[in-house]
């Protein structure tokens, strides 16, 4: 067993850290953020993340797991230091390393000769073969190991994961990483470190173009009158397209999609490829939240001054994650042009921008002159219609998800519009 150094204890190093002290190494986690570190410490864990707070207990228990706030214990002592620090997007669309760069300056004197230093965080390809100057240590490798976690899948998905990609250009050092993963059963697959970086993006982006296609292709079937649930059946069966990501919604977003695509983009312009498809799919999801405006506009029979309910605010059903949710991009633009919002989440209890939190569905729906779902928790396609059609003003419903019962929903009263049907 080895000792793991992780920097960064957010969505992804929170996961790295209690996962690789489940999988039985001993692991100091450490974060710039000190309340953070305190809540983490007395095993209190933020994220709404199934099973985590559960391994956290347990590492802090068994002692193979420790918060620290600053890096130098974890860079200090350790076999192995993971890297999973934010890379965001920079002014330009492309990723800013700027966290990146600096943990790799600080290790720099910090690190015990041999040790591996590992970035999770996800960087353009190059990067893992251009920092390494940083460190400037002929004795320390850095190598690339890109993450594949879904939030609200985080645990299952990092200790079952469907593979384990790791880029160096020193074999050894990577067999090394590859062991760390030994107890998950996963396949190994060992390049180069720019390839290792870019399967993180192309997977990523092939998932949000499937989406952008799915989404347009929902729009085409409301203007030749097919289901676009009939149609992705239908698409399913194929599996050389296979079943998964061919629900339409209001726009793919969240912490990764968005700033992924736009990083490839950038990476793409750097080196001179045009990529239009990929371009194709960022306006296309842009539109994607104009589009709902104009789907609730037409339902409704205007905007300004009208009375509308969200339900769902979060990126997507199973996290309590806002960053980059398309719902808050249709509520943005929806209150641009004069609605009056209230919104409705189970995960989420304070106001974001223009909508005013409250705490149910029923809350929502009282005097609204239309309800606009926008996640899809599982638990609103169970809501009470008929109460739900009696506190509203009017009874319209723009269901961006597909979610609700068809059948139930127009027994209650209701005008409901979903995507990818004829209306
Ligand atoms: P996050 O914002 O949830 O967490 C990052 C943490 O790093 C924060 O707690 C922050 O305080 C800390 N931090 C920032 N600078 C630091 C520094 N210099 N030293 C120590 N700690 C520092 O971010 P995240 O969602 O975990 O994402 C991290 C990386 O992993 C990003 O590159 C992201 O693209 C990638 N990734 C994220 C996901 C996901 O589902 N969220 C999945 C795969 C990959
Ligand atoms: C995504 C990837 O699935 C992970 O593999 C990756 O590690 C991660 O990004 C990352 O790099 O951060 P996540 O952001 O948790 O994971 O969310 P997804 O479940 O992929 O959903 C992304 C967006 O697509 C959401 O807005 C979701 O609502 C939307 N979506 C997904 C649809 O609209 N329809 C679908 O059929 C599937």
């Amino acid at each position: 067993m080895s000792r793991i150094g992780v920097i960064g204890a957010g969505y992804v190093g929170l996961t790295t850290a209690a996962c690789f002290s489940r999988l039985g190494h001993t692991v100091v986690c450490a974060d710039v953020d000190e309340a953070k570190v305190s809540a983490l410490g007395r095993g209190e864990v933020g994220a709404h993340e199934p099973g985590l707070a559960e391994l956290v207990a347990e590492g802090l228990r068994s002692g193979r797991l420790r918060f620290v706030r600053g890096n130098a214990e974890a860079l200090s002592e350790v076999d192995f230091v993971f890297l999973c620090v934010p890379t965001p997007t920079g002014p330009d669309g492309a990723a800013d390393l700027t966290a990146v760069h600096a943990v790799l300056r600080e290790a720099r004197d910090a690190v015990s000769p041999g040790c591996v230093l590992v970035i999770k965080s996800t960087v353009p390809a190059g990067t893992t073969e251009r920092v390494a100057s940083l460190v400037g240590r002929s004795d320390v490798r850095v190598v690339s190991n890109p993450e594949f976690l879904r939030e609200g899948h985080a645990v299952d998905d990092f200790l079952r994961p469907q593979r384990v990609v790791v880029g160096s250009e020193a074999e050894d050092a990577a067999r090394r990483v590859v062991g760390l993963y030994a107890g998950t059963g996963a396949p190994a697959l060992v390049t180069g470190s720019a390839s290792a970086e870019l399967v993180k993006y192309a997977s990523n982006c092939f998932l949000a173009m499937k989406l952008s296609y799915v989404n347009s292709l929902a729009e085409l079937c409301e203007r030749v009158g097919a289901d676009i649930s009939d149609v992705t059946e239908g698409m399913r069966l194929d599996d050389r397209i296979g079943s998964a990501f061919l629900e339409p919604g209001p726009g793919w977003g969240g912490s990764c999609f968005p700033k992924d695509t736009r990083a490839l983009l950038s990476t793409a312009d750097e080196v001179n490829v045009d990529f239009p498809l990929l371009r194709a799919t960022i306006g296309t999801n842009t539109h994607q939240a104009h589009r709902v405006v104009a789907m609730v506009r037409d339902a409704v029979g205007h905007l300004a001054g009208a009375r509308l309910g969200l339900l769902g605010l979060t990126f997507k059903a199973g996290t309590d994650d806002l960053r980059d949710s398309p719902a808050l991009a249709v509520a943005a633009l929806l209150a641009e042009q004069g609605a009056r919002l209230t919104g409705y989440d189970p995960c989420v209890d304070t106001d974001c921008g223009p909508v005013r939190v409250l705490d149910s569905p029923d809350a929502v729906a009282r005097d609204a002159d239309g309800l606009v779902v926008l996640t899809e928790w599982p638990e609103f396609a169970e809501l009470d219609w008929p109460n739900l059609a009696a506190a509203m003003r009017r009874r319209v419903i723009v269901d961006t998800r597909n979610l609700l019962p068809l059948d139930k929903v127009t027994e209650a009263g209701f005008h409901l519009v979903s995507l990818g049907r004829a209306a």
